[in-house]
């Protein structure tokens, strides 16, 4: 009886592997540089998101958040180091390659908005019409689907001006997983948005990742909604990621960088202002001693 009780047991944990492995990692970025002119905005990145979970990537604006979902979605190369996805080098693929990687990718813009002239079903048939040979009506199902699943499908008729702004975001989330993304990518999904509004969206992006199994990559300033539903937070800062882990780890971090952010302290270790000369020398008036350094040093913390 203790030997069949035993060996239930062991056969529980021999034939499923993967039970106390971390999922495996569906993007890998290894020492990631970039810089859109000589100001170096990533310097050195080393980050893995895991398939199937929630991450969420947070950090002072100007810090370099919206690049690097640029640089997942192959709009920008690296400089050096490399970000893999699902295996594939995304600064290394031809165009074709490219575009068959990014079809498995669905991005929700920072500032993306719906086409004004076009119907809420419209929107969302949008990129099906665009990409995919479907038939009309093998469109009004995938169309009514994704509505359906942010709770939209009765606005379908309704014209983005006639909807508010969060079901707009809604709309824009329906529209990002109409091609049955492997990865949504949502830079600020929650901006502008009032406290019921946010916890909706916050919920319903949670719900979609694990409902449709998806992996979900967040980039938000709200803390408190971001660190209910992320399964990981990475924190940038200064042009490098200054933590990575669960919520409750990034909280109780003692890194400054870290706290500062946490606890949105205003300054600290990450700066207010964007570099720039001293307020003396853009007003023209003569330096006086001490002679101040001319550039503010610090490279992320744009003070926006
Ligand atoms: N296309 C561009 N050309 C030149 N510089 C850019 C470009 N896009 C962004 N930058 C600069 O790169 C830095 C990082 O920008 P990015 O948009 O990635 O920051 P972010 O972390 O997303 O900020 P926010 O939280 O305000 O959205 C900023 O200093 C910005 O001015
Ligand atoms: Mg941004």
């Amino acid at each position: 009886m203790r030997l069949a009780f035993l060996s239930l047991f062991e056969g529980y944990f021999f034939m499923t592997p993967n039970y106390f492995e971390p999922p495996a990692p569906l993007i890998e970025i290894k020492d990631l540089r970039f810089g859109y002119s000589e100001r170096l905005i990533l310097n050195g990145i080393n980050l893995s998101i895991p398939k199937g979970q929630v991450t969420a990537i947070m950090g002072a604006s100007g810090g370099g958040k919206t690049t690097i979902l640029r640089l997942i979605g192959g709009q920008y190369k690296a400089q050096s180091g490399s970000v893999v996805f699902d295996g594939h080098d995304i600064g290394k693929l031809s165009t074709p390659e490219l575009m068959s990687v990014r079809r498995r990718m669905g991005m929700l813009f920072q500032f993306g908005a719906l086409f004004t002239d076009l119907s809420v079903f419209d929107n969302v048939a949008f990129p099906l019409r665009e990409i995919t040979e479907l038939s009309e009506s093998m469109i009004k199902d995938v169309v009514l689907m994704k509505l359906d699943a942010v709770g939209l499908r009765g606005a379908k008729d309704l014209m983005p001006s006639e909807i508010s702004g969060g079901m707009a975001r809604r709309v824009a989330l329906a529209r990002a997983i109409a091609l049955d993304p492997e990865l949504v990518m949502y830079d600020e999904p929650f901006a502008g948005l009032d406290p019921i509004s946010l916890g909706t969206a916050a919920r319903l992006i949670r719900r979609l990742n694990d409902a449709i199994g998806l992996t979900s990559i967040i980039v938000s300033h709200d803390l408190d909604e971001t660190f209910q539903i992320a399964d990981q937070v990475i924190v940038l800062a200064n042009g490098g990621v200054v933590a990575q882990g669960t919520p409750d780890e990034v909280m109780r971090s003692n890194d400054p960088l870290v706290h500062q952010f946490v606890t949105a302290a205003p300054d600290g270790p990450v700066r207010f202002h964007y570099p720039s000369p001293t307020f003396a020398e853009d007003l023209g008036l003569p330096v006086v001693a001490p002679i101040q350094s001319s550039l503010n040093s610090n490279m992320s913390g744009d003070g926006a």
